[in-house]
């Protein structure tokens, strides 16, 4: 039996097919490209970040279904950022706290390698590595970035309170205090400068 709804939201129940290895869904709500020149500003190196315009490559991708901005209720996503460096730094995610601060989030990696960056707005750091099968729990309060340091699609999928919300303001403006960076090969935390 169908249940109609008059909402634009989905509040009946759903079952959707996951690509696990690309991170698609099938017949996604909203599937949006987030590329390097709606977000260059954020990385270090300016100059190298301005020259790959030319190629505005895709930094990340995000796959969702339009759920209940309603407390109670639950948003879910998969984000795949891609391989690859702006500089010496690595593609990464915008990074935002959620709007409502009280509210956590769950991200499991099913592929790819890199970390979750996380900030607190009163000064405390963290950074937990994503790889297939590592599932992260990032607390109310902390803001969040995801990092590919390695050669493949790090993926993952998102769940989050209904009225999370993003607020992207701050980490716009004053950054994260941490980036990840390549140095001799390797993935490095380093301050902001
Ligand atoms: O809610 C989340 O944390 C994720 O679904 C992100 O929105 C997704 O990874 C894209 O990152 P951002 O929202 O920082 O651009
Ligand atoms: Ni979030």
């Amino acid at each position: 039996m169908m249940i109609a709804s008059t909402k634009e939201y989905l509040q009946t129940p759903c079952g959707v097919k996951i690509d696990m290895r690309t991170g698609e869904l099938d017949d996604p709500d909203n599937a949006y490209d987030r590329l390097l020149s709606q977000m260059y500003t954020m990385y270090e190196d300016r100059v190298a970040a301005e020259k790959m315009l030319a190629d505005n490559p895709v930094i990340y991708r995000v796959y969702e279904k339009k759920l209940p901005e309603l407390s109670g209720e639950l948003q879910w996503c998969m984000s795949v950022t891609m391989p690859g460096k702006v500089g010496r730094e690595y593609y990464m995610t915008k990074g935002h706290f959620h709007a409502v601060r009280d509210t956590a989030e769950v991200y499991l990696c099913v592929g790819g390698e890199g970390y979750m960056l996380m900030e607190t707005e009163d000064g405390q750091v963290d950074a937990k590595r994503m790889e297939s099968n590592i599932c992260v729990y990032v607390p109310a309060g902390w803001a969040h970035r995801s990092v590919n340091t390695g050669n493949d699609p790090l993926i993952s999928f998102c769940v989050y309170p209904g009225h999370a919300g993003h607020d992207y303001g701050s980490i716009e403006t004053a950054g994260f205090r941490k980036r990840i960076v390549e140095i001799d090969g390797k993935p490095v935390i380093i301050d902001r400068e």
